[in-house]
């Protein structure tokens, strides 16, 4: 297995160019499902967890090509409608491709996608709204066997939890549907509005994209007809490489990137007394006079997203005074924490709040990386540690980001891969 070995205290400078959002890119590779031609989608992240999508969509026979950041999909010729545990044990987004088997072929085999580090992660909600659809849903050894013989009926569906991917699936399934079906408390995260707007693109009428209240109006089966399109940029990898420049107190510049989808996360940067220079595809961070410490609560698009959370734990380790995080979407989300006291940091956990007293003195050590966003937690302290760090198991990194260590090179860091 390999891992990243960093040696702390490089600063930061020049700029980083932001790839293409991994969790806009799986729902809409999912959703070439509902395609009837070619699709070509560009700006696609080279990243593990696209490259198990494509590898189970050409496990139902379709034929897919990836190359240079842009995918090609063709699922006209599908043979298969089952997505087994082998590959989505490995990721559990393979649950996306639910709604669109269904409302297509009318029944699909999907396995339970299982919990994961950062908490159980149920699909309770994808279930119960396709049943409201018509589908006939039944768990058997560990797979959800769904049919509609007849084809999905819009309905009315109305979200307990706010749920990205969910909201995703039902927006998919609704597409093909026969009528119309309206979504109450849907996710309004910036992937799941490009979903909406490619499928407008297409020929599906949908009313209140952005917001918490979808109107998806079906169109009875017919395979729709998707011009090619480039992906959004990756929020959440920006916002990685801003706590970057953040924590090493170094100016840096982020290009390819969309700020209206980073309010939140440039806002308490700024709390924090960062100072952030916006234009249109580019941010500039600038070091902070003094880190000041603040308070974070995770929440639902347009709130402060839960894929920040370990992230800036790390970087309130170096705010002066007491720092609080509550998480609030997963019930397992700090499993960096423990990582972070070993490299020095003095955080605190009670129940979903973690309390954390800065500065901290960071010294290098042995860690090991649990999942994708810890991981980049573990990163950033590393890149303030004193002495050496080597961060272990950095395959969760592989997942969703990019060319991490030559990014972070290029900017500077004095990080390496090797192998275990
Ligand atoms: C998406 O996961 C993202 N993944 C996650 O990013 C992100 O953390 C999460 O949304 C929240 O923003 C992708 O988009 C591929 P949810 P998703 O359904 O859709 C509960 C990353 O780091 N829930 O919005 O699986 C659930 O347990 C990943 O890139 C139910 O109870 O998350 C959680 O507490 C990690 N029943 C909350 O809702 C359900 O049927 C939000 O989950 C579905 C969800």
């Amino acid at each position: 297995m390999d891992y990243l070995k960093l040696h702390g205290h490089a600063p930061l400078h020049g700029s980083v160019a932001i790839s293409g959002a991994k969790n806009a890119s799986l729902p809409l590779i999912a959703m070439t499902l509902l395609s009837k031609n070619t699709v070509s989608i560009g700006n696609v992240p080279e990243v593990v967890d696209i490259k198990t999508l494509l590898k189970l969509l050409q496990n139902l026979g379709a034929e897919c090509s990836f190359n240079e950041h842009r995918i090609t999909i063709n699922t006209g010729s599908l043979t298969d409608t089952k997505a087994n545990y082998d590959i989505v044990k490995t990721m559990r987004a393979s649950i996306l491709v639910l709604g669109p088997l269904l409302t297509r072929f009318g029944h699909c085999e999907v396995s339970l996608p299982g919990g994961c580090a950062i908490g159980q992660r149920p699909i309770d909600l994808h279930l119960k709204a396709l049943e409201k659809m018509g589908a006939i849903i039944t768990i058997k050894s560990g797979y959800v066997l769904a049919e509609a013989p007849e084809g999905l009926s819009g309905a009315s569906i109305v979200f307990d939890k706010i749920t990205v991917t969910g909201t995703a699936n039902i927006v998919m399934a609704a597409a093909l549907a026969r009528g119309t079906t309206t979504i109450t408390n849907a996710a309004r995260e910036p992937e799941v509005v490009q979903l909406c707007e490619v499928l407008q693109h297409s020929g599906i009428a949908i009313e209140g994209i952005g917001s918490a209240d979808l109107t998806i109006h079906g169109n009875n089966g017919t395979l729709i007809d998707i011009a090619p399109f480039d992906v959004i940029p990756d929020r959440i990898e920006a916002g990685t490489y801003l706590c970057a420049g953040a924590i090493t107190n170094s100016t840096i510049t982020l290009t390819h990137v969309e700020p209206k989808h980073l309010e939140t996360v440039i806002a308490k940067l700024e709390e924090m007394g960062f100072h952030c220079d916006i234009n249109e595809h580019s941010i500039t961070i600038h070091p902070a006079q003094q880190v000041k410490a603040v308070n974070i609560v995770t929440q639902e698009y347009p709130g402060f997203p839960t894929d920040m959370q370990a992230q800036f734990m790390a970087l309130c380790t170096q705010a002066e005074g007491t720092s609080t995080i509550e998480e609030r979407l997963f019930e397992n989300r700090f499993m960096h924490v423990s990582e972070l006291q070993r490299l020095g940091a003095d955080i605190k956990l009670s129940g979903h709040i973690a309390t954390i007293t800065g500065p901290s003195k960071i010294s290098g050590s042995d860690v090991m990386a649990t999942d994708l966003r810890a991981s980049s937690a573990l990163v950033l302290a590393a890149l303030i540690a004193d002495g050496e760090t080597d961060i272990h198991r950095i395959y969760h990194l592989d997942r969703g980001y990019e060319k991490l260590e030559s990014k972070l090179k290029a900017l500077g860091a004095v990080i390496q891969r090797s192998k275990e």
